[in-house]
């Protein structure tokens, strides 16, 4: 078979871009490679492993687990069964740390934690991005840690650290004992000057959820009680903990949770007993303007 012919045919149920990448990356080819050489025959043992990979791609299963990688802003990054594919909605967080970073006056070095690495999509990007940032990043789950340190001794930044670690309230000892580990010369717990975290949003009873993210993606990732709300809660406990005064919160959260989660902020801020009051939370939107991100700080700015 010609690889315009490959490129032309239907598969049922796999789009042109699958067929192109997957072409690309059997052949071992970058995309243009693929246009310019339409005519060539396909070698008929990579012809075997394609409809091996369409069989498996036809039965729900994520392009990226199958070729065991994807792409996050300008990084290619590792990816398997146990970490979440990370989402092209996720990017946007990078831009929004970015525009907090570029108004702190004078510029500064900046300490960025964040809760849920998964394959380490977010705080690789940032430190990629941006100069002057270290970056602790803290998994709970040993499969996506291990990605993580993969991804990490791929673009080897020694600004950025990977911890395997629970973020619980409870365990705010253990939490403070890795802190210092990472920088031993620190004061207190309140290290960071901004937390981000996509943490697991979806309800359990969520019925939009759609049946490939279900069978093939870690629930340990997607998943949270309350509402969706259950971790962004428990994070938000860490991070009142683990920010300096005045630090920032970014949290990505689902559509039809963000404004929930914000009202509960607002609701623990106007406790008298509150140990630290959270202001200015904002509900931002994604760039198809559903409200998709909340932002918040760490008593007075
Ligand atoms: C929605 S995924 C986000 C992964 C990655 N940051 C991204 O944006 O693609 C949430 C991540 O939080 C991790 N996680 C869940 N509960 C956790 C906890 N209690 N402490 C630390 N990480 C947790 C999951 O294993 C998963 O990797």
């Amino acid at each position: 078979m010609k690889i315009k012919e490959f490129l032309c045919k239907d598969f049922g149920g796999i789009t042109s871009q699958e067929k192109r990448w997957l072409l690309a990356e059997r052949l071992g080819w970058g995309l243009t490679d693929l246009y310019l050489n339409d005519q060539n025959d396909i070698d008929i043992e990579v012809l075997a492993q394609l409809r091996n990979d369409l069989l498996k791609l036809q039965t729900g299963l994520p392009f990226a687990y199958l070729v065991g990688w994807a792409e996050f802003r300008s990084l290619k990054l590792a990816v398997g069964p146990g970490v979440l594919i990370p989402r092209p909605e996720t990017e946007l967080i990078v831009d929004l740390i970015k525009e907090s970073v570029d108004q702190i006056r004078p510029p500064q070095q900046i300490t960025i934690a964040e809760f849920g690495v998964g394959s380490g999509c977010l705080s690789l990007s940032l430190a990629h991005e941006l100069k002057n940032v270290k970056v602790v990043g803290f998994e709970v789950s040993q499969a996506a840690h291990d990605v993580a340190v993969k991804n990490l001794r791929k673009y080897s930044d020694e600004r950025v650290t990977f911890l395997l670690q629970n973020i619980h309230s409870q365990d705010l000892e253990q939490i403070a004992n890795s802190v210092a580990q990472v920088s031993p010369a620190r004061h207190g717990l309140e290290f960071f000057d901004i937390v981000v975290s996509n943490p697991p949003y979806i309800s359990p009873q969520d019925a939009e959820v759609s049946q490939s993210v279900r069978e093939f993606e870690p629930p340990i990732a997607l998943f949270s009680n309350d509402g969706g709300l259950c971790h962004a809660k428990e994070f938000s406990k860490v991070a009142g903990s683990l920010l300096k005064p005045g630090g920032q919160c970014l949290f990505e959260l689902g559509c039809n949770n963000a404004q929930r989660f914000a009202e509960w902020l607002n609701s623990q801020s106007a406790n008298d007993r509150a140990i630290y009051k959270w202001n200015d939370v904002q509900v931002l939107k994604d760039l198809s303007q559903r409200e998709r991100f909340v932002k918040f700080y760490k008593g007075e700015r």
